[in-house]
């Protein structure tokens, strides 16, 4: 997907968190070349400056370290966005804390991981909003996209957690979505399925990825694009009406009922189309 004439964010600022690597870097780039002025922001450990240059070959940006768990941080994070551009039209929270080995089943967990984790992605995304709000409020209004998951919309055997905290993202943008309509902002969730960022293909063993791939009406895994698109289409003004909502972006994997061993076959016997045939 090539977008770099598609300037559909201009004079836009766009704030995405978590944008180092992954799905965050995607979308820093994405939105850089449809025009917005973008803040990446991310850990104050990680080296976002790298990041930052690379996204600057394909527009205007800076950055800044936040820990979205700390309110102060945040506040400093926001104070940077509006003194550097002057105004905030995008929040993208795509921070996360994911994939501990420690954010198991319910039996096993720690009292100390299941915090943590709700510190970050809970706490974090509700304070990236509350002062992305006030921020906003002061041009008009703006819209923002927080990162959810599918983990959220059905039960696993692990990262309990992660799905919950993923829950209570969908839960809050319906409350913003719901308290700030009035002032002009608009809130949605993107509900992701598997993506198959740098992280992730030096991790996920092909037998794992054929596995998640047979469970896509689109048979691949994600790509940090496609996330990238869907926060570019929602931040722009191309979609004034529409808020409050969570939408998968997994390739299909929810839109299909799962089909239990021997079914095909029995649809088969009972003469029913299978598949489009
Ligand atoms: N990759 C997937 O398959 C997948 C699937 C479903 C949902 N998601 C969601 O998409 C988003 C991006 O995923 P990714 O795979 O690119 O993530 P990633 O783990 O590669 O990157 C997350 C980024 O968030 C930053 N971060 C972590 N804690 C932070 C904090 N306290 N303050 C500020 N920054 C912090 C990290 O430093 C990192 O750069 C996340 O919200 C994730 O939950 C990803």
């Amino acid at each position: 997907m090539d977008n770099q004439n598609f300037r559909d964010l201009d004079n836009k600022v766009a704030l995405i968190t978590g944008a180092q690597r992954g799905v965050g870097l995607a979308t820093a780039i994405r939105l850089a070349r449809g025009g917005a002025k973008v803040v990446m922001a991310d850990l104050p450990n990680v080296d976002i400056a790298s990041a930052a240059a690379t996204v600057a070959q394909h527009g205007e940006v800076s950055h800044h370290g936040v820990d979205i768990a700390d309110e102060a941080s945040v506040k400093d994070l926001i104070a940077f966005t509006l003194d550097t551009y002057g105004r905030l039209d995008i929040l993208d929270n795509n921070a996360a804390r994911q994939g501990l080995r420690e954010d198991v089943d319910v039996l096993s967990m720690e009292q100390a991981v299941w915090d943590s984790v709700f510190a970050v992605n809970a706490r974090g995304t509700m304070l990236m909003c509350k002062h992305g709000i006030t921020a906003m409020s002061q041009s008009g209004g703006g819209s923002i996209i927080n990162i959810s998951s599918g983990t959220a919309l059905a039960g696993n055997l692990y990262q309990t957690a992660y799905a919950c905290t993923k829950g209570a993202i969908n839960t809050l943008t319906k409350y913003i979505a719901t308290q700030y309509a009035s002032v002009g902002i608009r809130c949605n969730a993107l509900a992701l399925g598997l993506i198959e960022t740098e992280k992730l293909k030096e991790s996920l063993p092909q037998e794992m990825r054929d596995l998640y791939t047979s469970y896509k009406l689109i048979p691949r895994l994600g790509k940090p694009e496609d996330i990238a698109e869907m926060v570019a289409f929602l931040g722009s003004d191309r979609t004034p009406w529409i808020t409050g909502q969570i939408y998968g972006v997994d390739g299909g994997f929810f839109a299909k009922a799962p089909q239990v061993t021997g079914e095909v076959k029995m649809m088969q016997d009972m003469q029913l189309s299978v598949g489009g045939e």
